[in-house]
């Protein structure tokens, strides 16, 4: 355990409010409205970190109304279990106006209908539009806004305008660098807001912070210390009601290409000369180039991919991917991978990295773990033998939030022997501390101007060329289905998958 020093932490969750603002959602009948995007921004409402003058107005196909948008809302929050108390107050800025994607008169009459809700609430003008839409929306939303003249900015009367985009960004690099040309007809970089929840964990904001704000890691955090590093997200989740999606998707567009890539940088990167978003992006954007590109012609040394078969999770019986609403019943889809990878720099030259995340596996639990090298010389090697455990750094994003650092320690009594202790810091320890759920500190940090937890068009042009002819082979290739290994749903994935990560859970167990 580790005490903590309360004097460090900040009293208040929000030390800015941002300016007044209008916030549009696009999508606003759909699900994310409903399950993520309104209950944060009450959530933001309530704890103070929205501005003082504020509207949101939805704006979808369905001919809602101001009315129809509040009570929908209104039981979504309360679904979500949050304290409705406040809820009139916040209605009164809820608002909707119809807009039919592909018209652009709908986005004349949407922009006539922001100048009078600028007037009724006081707001200036700024605007945050949000893209709760499928993504083959996004284009079409992005272009008309442009086309509406809605995105435009007059910076001397402080007035912004800025889009909110969830992932996928795009498919590969063509298609992404497609919609980004979309989305740049409407609007400029520094406009747009690409999401990435992962970004807005707390542990994962708090990687950084920790290998930069202490002097005694970072000078370990090398191939001279670090014999090899492994990033886990795995679900206990299957695809759900998204085999549309998915079936199209896969592990590596879903997981890899954003989350996992960006777990990566946030570990592997150099450190930035200031906190600021473009300086972070800048390293990041150095390591996505550092990576060694995949050795095609032995692709599946480096790499694992597997589908879950029929399985049980808690006691409950679960069925194939294949079995799954909409998938295809001979789908080849992975819904795991395995991927061990190389950055090509002085820091990392020769440590492997094992990128790991699936759906329906034993448990939910996203882990980061720095396994160090083993000492050099035993000292003890007459009394204890020659092996004695390196020490390891887990990260542990969630659902546990800890960090664990494990060494070595004399078991106590009599005889000579060593035992491996844990020092840990928990964050739910932080009394005081106020957290905020991913959603929430996404759209705070749009709404302030703050990319820091966003994309980078760049970084994702390079994620996507990374990993583009990995896909390709995969895809194209004539043995597909011999490549794809199977698991049950509940296991900790294929067998296969120990064979190129040493420190895969079934090689844990033996
Ligand atoms: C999403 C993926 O981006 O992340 C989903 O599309 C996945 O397939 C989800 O389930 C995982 O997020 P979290 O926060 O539950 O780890």
């Amino acid at each position: 355990m580790v005490a903590i020093d309360t004097g460090d932490i900040p009293e208040q969750a929000f030390p800015r409010v941002p300016d007044d603002c209008g916030i549009v959602i696009f999508g606003a009948s759909g699900d994310l409205s409903a399950r993520k995007l309104l209950p944060a921004l009450y959530n933001l409402f309530i704890s103070g970190g929205m501005p003082a003058n504020f509207f949101i107005c939805g704006a979808a196909r369905s001919d809602l109304g101001d009315a129809g948008l509040r009570e929908k809302m209104k039981k979504a929050v309360a679904a979500k279990g949050e304290d409705l108390t406040r809820w009139d107050e916040f209605a009164t800025r809820l608002h909707y106006q119809p807009v039919i994607y592909d018209d652009l008169e709908t986005y004349l009459n949407l922009g006539r209908r922001l100048e009078e809700l600028n007037q009724a609430h006081g707001v200036g003008g700024s605007c945050l539009f949000e893209c709760a839409i499928p993504p083959m929306l996004y284009s079409l939303v992005a272009t008309m806004l442009g086309r509406a003249g809605l995105s435009a900015e007059d910076p001397e009367a402080g007035v912004w305008r800025r889009l909110v985009v969830e992932k996928p960004f795009g498919r590969d690099l063509a298609s992404s660098q497609e919609l980004n040309a979309a989305i740049s007809s409407g609007f400029k970089e520094h406009q747009v807001f690409r999401i990435d929840h992962y970004l807005a964990k707390e542990t994962v904001q708090n990687i950084m912070m920790f290998r930069f704000a202490n002097a005694i890691f970072e000078p370990l955090w090398s191939r001279q210390y670090i014999e090899q590093v492994s990033i886990l997200s795995a679900e206990t989740l299957g695809v759900e009601h998204r085999a549309g999606y998915y079936e199209q998707a896969g592990v590596l567009r879903d997981m890899f290409q954003n989350h996992m890539m960006q777990l990566l940088a946030l570990v592997a990167a150099e450190p930035p000369s200031i906190f600021a978003a473009d300086r972070v992006r800048d390293e990041k954007t150095k390591l996505f180039r550092s990576l060694r590109p995949f050795d095609l012609d032995n692709l599946y040394d480096y790499l694992v991919l597997a589908q879950y078969e029929a399985g049980e999770i808690g006691g409950q019986k679960l069925p194939a991917y294949r079995a799954e609403p909409g998938v295809d019943p001979s789908s080849l889809t992975p819904t795991y991978a395995t991927v061990k990878l190389f950055v090509d720099n002085w820091r990392w030259q020769g440590v492997p990295f094992y990128i790991t995340s699936g759906k329906r596996l034993a448990q939910k639990l996203t882990r980061i773990v720095i396994n160090f090298r083993e000492i050099p010389h035993s000292l003890f090697r007459q009394v204890l033998g020659e092996e004695i455990k390196a020490n390891r750094l887990v990260l542990d994003i969630q659902p546990t939030e800890e960090i664990s650092l494990y060494f070595q320690a004399k078991q106590p009594g009599g005889q000579v022997a060593l035992r491996t202790v844990r020092l840990h810091f928990a964050y739910q320890d932080q009394a005081g501390a106020t957290s905020l759920e991913a959603y929430e500190k996404a759209l705070a940090d749009a709404m302030l101007g703050d990319q820091m937890l966003f994309w980078r068009q760049d970084g994702v042009e390079l994620c996507w060329a990374y990993l583009d002819p990995v896909l390709e082979a995969c895809e194209s290739c004539g043995d597909r289905a011999d490549r794809l290994h199977r698991y049950a749903a509940g296991s900790w994935g294929p067998h296969a998958a120990a064979n190129i990560w040493p420190g895969h859970p079934f090689n844990q167990r033996s």
